[in-house]
């Protein structure tokens, strides 16, 4: 057992070898919050961390208790309008226009391993020792309502899970108009709060500042997760760094609408609310209906970012991601779509494929442009058949074709759109997300559908599963081009419309699952004009993701880089794309690209035939690189080790589990004439083992954790013969290998 209650206090402890997490049951039977980090004792009291004492002038005591004001508690699940003038976690609309509520603590149950949350991703366990639930029963008696807080605990790591469902045991219906996944009250300010925001094309910049007195907040009101915000956020304390320090992690298992944020009240003390966006949410329970909250997952931790992400990065790769593309290997891929984008047929595609083939290249992707009148991105969203003019023998006779090549066959579907110019439009106008008598806005020359009609999903998903019931199919890019607007379903009666975005996506995880459960062998990769819905949520079906649309070597390193914080390098989809670059129009070497591309799932993203051949021989020597490596890089623990966001220089590295193997990427921007010799501390080696470094010489773990890699030329600037001419988007790698013999030479 490691949660306890102490009957007498009313107590919750849920502690394991790293955390604690400390919460009692008030008086007046509200939940306050008492403690959450690093492990500390079990007792029968910690009262004393409450802080409740009455303050003049301010005071909101409930029930005629003097002794405790709201506003000045640290609380669990807080509800606005009883005198906690901060964000609250919950809000009802009762039918006599009331939103207060006051919610009572009635019960609790401890049960072994976790729940699963119906229709809605979240880490599991496999085995019930994994973890541990506690579950808190409250009540609000005027309304009806109860609220179940869900925890779980992890037995070997300072994670927990917390979700909460609300149920309607009264006799009216009611509008639930927030329910937060999270609330943590922090008895303290003392933290740089660090998002991970940017737009199209350069997603998960990390971005720091300190939290103040104020509310600090990060949210999505796309429909998706989105470019410009992640669900993921980092508090770290002003000294922690990548190797030490306290931080905790803030992630939210969701992919749609999502709010993260920090209020520091005027005494300082720190509030976390994470959840789905109240903007425009509300959701009807009639009565005996509940609603079950995705998930957030907390970790903590007081040995420093990377420590930090390694976590997330195992639980995600072992307890989020499912099926049998679970710790595997991925295929090393070509995508046509930077090759030829809509202009293609099948010989061409054909002619793609055998030059990869040719190249060690196990996977084809058809990408955008095989159906429908899809000629452009003007039409055909939503008629999903080949296009025969294109593939005669339609998918299943292309995919049989690339199968003869020896290659593995994939196809690319935008399942949730439509444009006005396709039949599936002309024949259902109204399964689009649209608002009566207003022109809805148009993106990319598309709209939505509305999957919040089950009707809708189960047509698209007729159609996806005849292709791939038909074809050999071995890989999906399931993709998502545009941002949701004008969100009103014609099929819901006005007081529902308020729950129409998360149906969306509850639509979306309906069809992922029907399809995974049908097809458990296909590889799915999501992918939303790149990275616009890169999050945990999806990892729970797509095992991978399309990281960005910016396919730049120096840009990647900046977008995997920051996209590492909170995701492990298996889902990261990562291709080697033509020069001069499609987005950026920068020319960097093929070298570069490729061993940037190394450090996710890997592929590439071009035509091989226009390349040279020497270049095509450099091709053969990278695929084969990384089919030797790929275990030990998309599955080994991955260090941060100098950042390109504060570096012209940068640097990471995965070391294998008995830390026995290890590759280290090196990175510089610019070349620079004669400047100082570069030095990388490497991290996770065993400082008693030496290591074979390339080809060139052996050290011990401990040299190259404390006094470095030498990673410079030696020529600090100079040309001449034998010399490296310096050049800018240079990279290198550095293969460690622990040595036979036991000391360097
Ligand atoms: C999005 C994706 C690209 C490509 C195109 C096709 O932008 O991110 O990789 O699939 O759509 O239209």
């Amino acid at each position: 057992m490691f949660i306890y209650f102490h009957e007498k206090t009313r107590t919750f402890h849920l502690q394991n070898e790293k955390i604690s997490y400390i919460m009692c049951v008030l008086e007046s039977g509200e939940l306050a919050q008492l403690y959450f980090g690093k492990r500390i004792h079990d007792r029968e009291d910690f009262g004393y961390l409450l802080e409740g004492a009455i303050r003049s002038h301010s005071a909101y005591p409930q029930d005629g208790n003097c002794g405790i004001s709201p506003e000045h508690i640290k609380q669990e699940y807080p509800a606005f309008g009883n005198g906690d003038f901060r964000q609250g976690a919950i809000e009802i609309l009762q039918k006599n226009g009331s939103r207060s509520c006051r919610f009572r603590y009635v019960s609790h149950r401890i049960t072994a391993g976790k729940p699963k949350l119906s229709g809605l991703p979240a880490v599991y366990t496999e085995e019930d020792g994994e973890a541990q639930t506690l579950i808190v029963t409250l009540e609000d008696t005027v309304c009806g309502a109860e609220l179940e807080l869900l925890y779980t605990l992890f037995a070997d790591e300072g994670i927990i899970t917390r979700s909460a469902r609300i149920t309607n045991r009264g006799s009216e219906a009611f509008h639930v108009t927030r329910a937060m996944s999270l609330c943590l009250d922090l008895p303290d300010n003392e933290y740089d709060w660090i998002q991970f925001s940017g737009s199209w094309a350069r997603e998960r910049f990390p971005v720091t500042r300190k939290l103040d007195i104020g509310i600090t907040q990060i949210e999505s009101l796309r429909g998706h997760s989105s470019h410009q915000q992640n669900p993921f956020v980092i508090l770290k304390r002003p000294n922690t760094d990548e190797v030490s320090g306290e931080a905790m992690g803030i992630s939210f298992v969701y992919s749609g609408n999502f709010r993260i944020s920090a209020q520091v009240d005027p005494y300082r003390v720190t509030r976390i609310l994470t959840g789905i966006n109240p903007t425009w949410f509300s959701w009807k329970l009639e009565e005996g209906e509940s609603f079950q909250t995705p998930e957030a997952v907390l970790v903590y931790t007081d040995q420093g970012l990377n420590r930090l992400s390694q976590i997330y990065h195992r639980l995600y790769r072992e307890r989020l991601t499912r099926g049998v593309w679970k710790n595997k290997e991925r295929p090393i891929l070509i995508n046509n779509w930077e090759a030829t984008y809509f202009d293609f047929n099948e010989e061409k595609l054909l002619k793609i494929a055998s030059k990869a083939k040719e190249c060690g290249v196990e996977l084809f992707v058809l990408d955008d442009g095989w159906f429908g009148a899809r000629r452009n991105d003007d039409a055909g969203l939503g008629d999903w058949v080949a296009a025969k003019e294109l593939l005669p023998e339609g998918i299943s006779g292309l995919s049989g074709k690339v199968e003869a090549l020896g290659m593995k066959f994939g196809l690319w579907i935008e399942p949730e759109m439509v444009n006005p110019d396709s039949d599936l439009y002309r024949e259902h106008p109204d399964w689009c997300l649209h608002v009566p008598e207003r022109t809805p806005s148009l993106s990319r020359q598309q709209l939505v559908l509305d999957f919040s009609r089950p009707e809708v999903v189960d047509h698209i998903h007729g159609m996806i599963a005849k292709i791939l019931r038909e074809s050999k199919i071995s890989y999906i890019k399931w993709d998502m081009n545009r941002s949701i607007t004008d969100c009103y379903s014609v099929a819901k009666e006005p007081e529902r419309q308020g729950e129409v975005y998360h149906r969306y996506i509850l639509g979306v995880y309906d069809l992922y699952e029907r399809l995974i459960t049908e097809f458990p062998d296909i590889l799915f990769e999501s992918c939303a004009g790149g990275g616009g819905r890169f999050d945990a949520g999806m990892l729970y079906y797509a095992p991978q993701a399309w990281t960005s649309d910016d396919t730049d070597a120096m840009e990647r390193v900046r977008i995997q880089y920051g996209t590492s914080y909170g995701y492990p390098v298996v889902s990261m989809g990562s291709h080697v794309s033509a020069v001069p670059n499609h987005q950026l129009g920068r020319i960097t070497p093929l070298k570069t690209r490729a061993e940037v591309a190394y450090f996710g799932t890997f592929g590439y993203e071009l035509d091989l035939n226009r390349l040279s051949e020497e270049e095509q021989e450099q091709v053969r020597e990278y695929t084969e690189f990384m089919k030797k490596h790929r275990r030990l890089i998309q599955l080994g623990t991955f260090y941060r080790l100098q950042s390109p966001f504060e570096h012209n220089e940068s640097a990471w590295m995965v070391v294998n589990e008995d830390r026995t193997e290890a590759l280290v990427g090196f990175y510089r921007t610019l070349s620079q004439a004669n400047i100082h010799f570069s030095r990388i501390r490497l991290q996770g080696l065993d400082p008693e083992k030496t290591y074979q470094i390339n080809e060139e010489g052996c050290c011990y773990g401990d040299e190259l954790m404390h006094a470095g890699l030498v990673v410079s030329d030696g020529t600090s600037g100079k040309t001449g013969e034998g010399i490296l001419p310096p050049s800018d988007f240079f990279s290198r790698l550095f293969l460690l290998r622990a040595a036979e013999k036991d000391k360097p030479e």
